[in-house]
This record gives structure tokens, C-alpha cells and sequence, in this order.
């Protein structure tokens, strides 16, 4: 099936895709994001390409080692999911970990004792596993978020950033992400989603099993990095991209003018942020 999904993804218009996305069945959504994905490891094996979010922009600018600083506003949206739960020393997971480098930069900066990242690429998983291997904290997994490799009752901390819209089954993601978590641990959770789907999955926070810290709606601190980040993209787009992907990577990429970016622009789509408690035992 991923064969499909790759030339589901691929074989069509990047506006065609995105409204194809909208209307097709949640399985078959999955498949085709997952068909994305892998085409793009493939193809994109430049460790500088690192992030692969919208970004996010506020007053708190954590401080980064120069060669971190290409990638500010990609880091910045790792750091407001987390910023108000502590990671040092606690055993953490991320799920949707994609090309690592928000993994990497927790490891590294806020001192898990251990970081166990997760994304269904395989082939993503296996170029990080590479790219950050002298790094003894921080190992990556092939897994489903949706029926996660991982033992019950784990870690303290789990965190997703931008990786939930393409998943297939949310309740059961939810529910992996509860089993994983000690009782009382942290899932600290951040993506993009239609209100309506956001009020409902407010709905599915809870009855999971969750209590809900904070959340709050982030769209502009968004736009606002898409628009900084805008010509970086484009160029990088332009530079790596074979031609005939040039167009899906900038719809995907969330650059201005295309319907993402448009959809957040325009309030159709909002971006959201939850810090939930696990509150079953
Ligand atoms: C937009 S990317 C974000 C990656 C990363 N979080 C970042 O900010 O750079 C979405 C990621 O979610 C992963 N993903 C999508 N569906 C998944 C699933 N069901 N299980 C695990 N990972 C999934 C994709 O492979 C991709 O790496």
C-alpha cells in the first residue's frame, strides 16, 4: 500500500493533492502522508535538512549554538510545546520525530535522561539514526503512533509537534500515548486542524484519559514564521526539489499563495497547543 500512497502523493497536482486530502477516508490520508514521507527521505538525504514544520515566532528566543541558528523558528515551535515541563533527567518520547532535528535539539539542550523518538518512515528513522548517533540520549524507532513499539507505563513525557493531522485512527493514538505514560505524566502536543475537528478532539483529549493543563490557539505566531521563513524555503525548494515536486513541496511547505498557507491566513485552519496531564492510573 505505500506504493500507492507514494503515487497517490506524487503523481498529482500539489492543489489537486491538498483537496484530494481533505475528502478521502482517514486510512487511505494516512497512507498517502506516509507515501510522502518516504518519497521524501529518499529523495532528500542532505542532513542540513533537518525540520520539516511551519515554525513559530514569539518574544522568548532561546539561545542557540551557531550552527542551530539556521534553523531558529523550527526549533522555536520544538521549545513552546515543551517550555513549561520539565525534561531534564525524565525518560521522554517524541512520536512523528520525522528528520530529527527537534529531537536532537531536546537531547542536547534540555538533558533527558533518555529521548526515544518515533516516526512510521522507516526510511527517515534510519537517516537519523546515522545524522545523531554520537548523541547517547536520544535513539529513533520505526513505529506507528497509532500502536506505538513501545512498553506501557514509560515515560514521564511525551510530546508531537505537526504530526497528528496524518494520522489515520486519533483515538488510538490517544490511547497509545496514555498506555506509554506513567499516571500523571505530560504530553505536550501542538499541529494544525479545521475548528470543528479541533473541537472534537478537545472531546477525544478527555476521554482518553486526559486532564487538560493549558492549550491555546497559536495561528499567528505561525503565519508569522511562514512568512520569515518564506524565502529560505522557496529557495531551498527551488535548489533541491526535482521539478516535478517543486510545487507539492511549497504546498506542503506551507509557503504564501498556496492553499495551506492561505486556509491559516485566512482562519479556515487554525494551529493549535495542549499541555495534558495523564490522569488515570
Ligand atoms: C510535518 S512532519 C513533522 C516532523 C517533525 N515533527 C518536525 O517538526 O520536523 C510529520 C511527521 O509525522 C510522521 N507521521 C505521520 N503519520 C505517522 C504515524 N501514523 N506514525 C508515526 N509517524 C507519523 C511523518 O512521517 C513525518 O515525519
Amino acid at each position: 500500500m505505500e506504493g500507492v500512497g507514494a503515487s497517490l502523493a506524487m503523481g498529482i497536482p500539489a492543489r489537486l493533492f491538498y483537496v484530494i486530502m481533505r475528502i478521502v477516508p482517514p486510512k487511505i490520508r494516512s497512507r498517502m502522508w506516509k507515501g510522502l514521507y518516504q518519497r521524501m527521505a529518499n529523495s532528500q538525504t542532505d542532513s542540513d535538512f533537518r525540520f520539516m514544520n511551519y515554525g513559530f515566532e514569539d518574544d522568548d528566543r532561546p539561545l542557540l549554538k551557531e550552527g542551530d541558528e539556521p534553523n531558529r523558528l523550527f526549533i522555536q515551535l520544538y521549545n513552546m510545546n515543551v517550555r513549561d515541563t520539565e525534561l531534564q533527567g525524565k525518560s521522554v518520547l517524541e512520536v512523528g520525530s520525522g528528520r530529527g532535528g527537534g529531537a536532537s535539539w531536546i537531547a542536547k539542550t534540555m538533558h533527558p535522561e533518555t529521548l526515544v523518538a518515533v516516526d512510521y518512515s522507516g526510511k527517515a528513522v534510519r537517516l537519523c539514526s546515522k545524522w545523531y548517533s554520537n548523541q547517547k540520549n536520544l535513539t529513533f524507532r520505526e513505529g506507528n503512533a497509532e500502536s506505538l513499539p513501545l512498553e506501557s507505563n514509560t515515560f514521564d513525557v511525551v510530546y508531537n509537534v505537526e504530526s497528528s493531522h496524518c494520522y489515520a485512527n486519533i483515538p488510538a493514538f490517544l490511547s497509545e500515548v496514555h498506555r506509554v505514560l506513567k499516571p500523571g505524566g505530560k504530553f505536550c502536543w501542538t499541529d494544525l486542524r479545521d475548528r470543528k475537528s479541533m473541537d472534537s478532539l478537545h472531546e477525544q483529549f478527555l476521554e482518553a484519559g486526559f486532564e487538560i493543563d493549558s492549550n491555546s490557539e497559536i495561528t499567528e505566531n505561525v503565519v508569522s514564521a511562514l512568512d520569515k521563513i518564506d524565502r529560505d524555503r522557496r529557495k531551498m525548494i527551488r535548489d533541491r526539489a526535482p521539478a516535478s515536486l517543486r510545487k507539492s513541496f511549497e504546498t506542503f511547505g506551507g509557503v504564501p499563495g498556496t492553499p495551506i498557507y492561505e486556509a491559516l491566513k485566512s482562519g479556515r485552519i487554525s494551529y493549535f497547543r495542549y499541555r495534558l496531564t495523564s490522569s488515570r492510573s
